[in-house]
């Protein structure tokens, strides 16, 4: 790819990386798609503690942990009844200790998930809330409002549901008669809360105190964008989707990246540096443009926000070109590093999104009569994708069971579904099970060591064997060991604080430098040519006998 900055650096990496945030590599745990303990078929927090030490083993600096909180499970435990406590499913608050010890003596640090845009529907709150009058104290923690039309039996505006269906559900008032109605920008169970409210915010500052005397290092923050609401709710006539999807040519929503956010995260960036130890916010923000989702990274508010655009970019080397010019830049205005993702619990896995063909959109999980991605192609790609994530300057997420490889569950039954988006879709989207399926450790135990029993609580396909990280553990060639070898030599030549400089490159190659690491990405059709005697230091697939780069390969070699 033939860059104007052939040799200039890009901005966004001044100087060595100070803080452990800057360069980390944060891996994400599925609390129950992880390890399982007890053979309930839902993973667990004791299954995670005797796990961590595949953790340390693979490299990673930090774990980041879905919630575990007491739920219906009604959003997979984004739905919290209780945010000071574990739900018996995984566990009792002192596996959650004992957890974070155990990542601490490991070397590892921990970052938990806050859920504050909703809680769940048998939050006590909620239940206080339906209890009142329209317009009490209690309902004023939520969105409640009046219906329109005669009978008030028309919701309030026209939003709809980020999970399908509007946005709005009427109540039964306690004398019996219907009444009035919540927002809920996801499913009915997860009420909105109403952040104009101070007895709100005083609740989150306490829930943040909670967490961060048991000793987490950080907290991921939930749809941190969609706290605060434009005051007229003002009708929104295009429909949600879950993730992306905001054009840039759409008027800007009135539900979503509101400036009133920034506030908030102020001050809880104030609480965390009253602390010590370096604890840090990431926001879950699907904003864009690039500049927009800055904002959340100033210097006086959250640490870091997961870069969805860098998810979403095409693989094609102009796209994954101007994607990580755009993102350093961004950051760079703001002064704060990147994040790189490429895959998570809300997305399909890279190791088969990049299988579908350029261009397609972002599918919302994938079915059995879709058409099917090619398992090779895709981990191919995937391979190429993550060495080339993994040596870009800034922090990097990793999704549990990505260092195997894995695919997403493209034929899961439907009814084993158990997203929320797949029923209040009206069965349209079949959402995001096929990334959820729990982990194979061992290809020949039941459940292939996700736990004791066969129990799982989505099936594992037949072919997860092939998978499993004892067939993969000292097996030089194999997804795992490209994972170890990568994560060890970025720590080794500093890639995650380092400085991005493009080279020169046919259109569809992309290559750079960071600090002595040559990187080079081959998109096209045809073997790409590494410079004349550069020494290949890892691969994220063979090279040709003449030292040529094949199609869908990413090299790092000795600059
Ligand atoms: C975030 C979570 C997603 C959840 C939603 C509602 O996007 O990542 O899993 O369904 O918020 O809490």
């Amino acid at each position: 790819m033939n860059t104007d900055q052939t040799t200039s650096p890009s901005p966004g990496q001044a100087g060595e990386p100070t803080r452990w945030w800057q360069d980390a590599v944060i891996y994400q745990i599925y609390p129950r798609s992880f390890a399982d303990s007890n053979g309930d078929g839902v993973g667990d927090l004791p299954g995670i503690t005797a796990r961590l030490g595949h953790l340390a083993q693979l490299g990673v600096d930090a774990v980041w942990l879905s919630p575990f909180y007491p739920s219906p499970q009604a959003d997979a435990g984004y739905d919290v009844a209780n945010y000071r406590d574990v739900d018996p499913l995984f566990g009792r608050l002192e596996d959650a200790d004992k957890l974070i010890a155990e990542a601490r003596s490991l070397g590892l640090r921990v970052i938990v998930d806050l859920v504050p845009n909703h809680t769940s529907s048998a939050h006590r709150w909620f239940a206080e809330a339906l209890a009142d009058a329209p317009g009490g104290p209690a309902r004023q923690r939520y969105v409640f409002r009046d219906g329109k039309g005669t009978d008030g039996d028309e919701p309030p505006n026209t939003w709809q549901s980020v999970f399908g269906g509007p946005a709005w559900t009427r109540v039964t008032e306690p004398d019996g008669r219907p009444g009035q109605w919540y927002l809920h920008l996801f499913d009915v169970e997860q009420p909105d809360l109403n952040w104009d409210n101070p007895q709100v915010r005083e609740e989150f500052l306490d829930v943040l105190r909670f967490w961060l005397d048991r000793g987490v290092d950080g907290f991921r923050v939930d749809v941190a964008h969609g706290l605060v609401k434009q005051a007229d709710l003002a009708d929104w006539d295009y429909p949600q989707e879950m993730l992306g999807g905001d054009e840039i040519d759409k008027p800007r929503p009135p539900m979503w990246d509101q400036d009133g956010v920034h506030e908030i995260y102020r001050s809880w960036r104030r609480l965390l540096d009253g602390y010590s130890g370096d604890r840090i916010l990431v926001a879950e923000a699907w904003v864009e443009p690039a500049e927009r989702l800055a904002r959340y990274v100033r210097p006086d508010e959250m640490h870091q926000a997961f870069n969805f655009e860098y998810l979403l970019a095409s693989w094609t080397a102009p796209a994954q070109y101007a994607v990580v010019t755009r993102s350093l830049e961004a950051a760079d205005a703001v002064g704060a590093p990147t994040t790189w993702v490429l895959s998570n619990h809300d997305v399909v896995r890279h190791a088969s999104r990049l299988a579908l063909p350029i261009g397609t959109p972002r599918p919302n999980g994938i079915g059995a009569a879709d058409p099917q991605p090619d398992a090779a192609l895709g981990l191919r790609r995937a391979r190429a994708a993550t060495l080339l994530m993994l040596s870009l300057p800034g922090s990097a997420y990793l999704y549990q069971g990505e260092e195997l490889g894995l695919p997403e569950h493209t034929t899961l039954p439907d009814e084993a579904r158990q997203d929320p988006t797949w029923e209040r879709s009206g069965h349209r989207e079949r959402g995001r099970d096929g990334c959820r399926v729990p982990v194979p450790w061992e290809a020949d135990a039941p459940s292939y060591g996700f736990g004791p029993t066969d129990a799982s609580w989505l099936p594992q396909p037949s072919i997860w064997a092939e998978y499993a990280l004892d067939r993969q553990r000292g097996v030089p060639t194999s997804t795992y060991e490209m994972y170890r070898a990568a994560l060890r030599m970025r720590r080794e030549f500093g890639l995650g604080g380092g400085t991005l400089e493009w080279l020169p490159a046919p259109d569809d190659v992309l290559s750079f430098r960071n600090g002595p690491v040559g990187v080079l990405t081959n998109f096209g059709a045809e073997p790409a040519e590494l410079p004349v005697g550069a020494q290949p230091l890892h691969t994220s697939g063979p090279l040709s006998d003449d030292n040529r780069v094949p199609t869908d390969v990413t090299v790092w070699y000795r600059a």
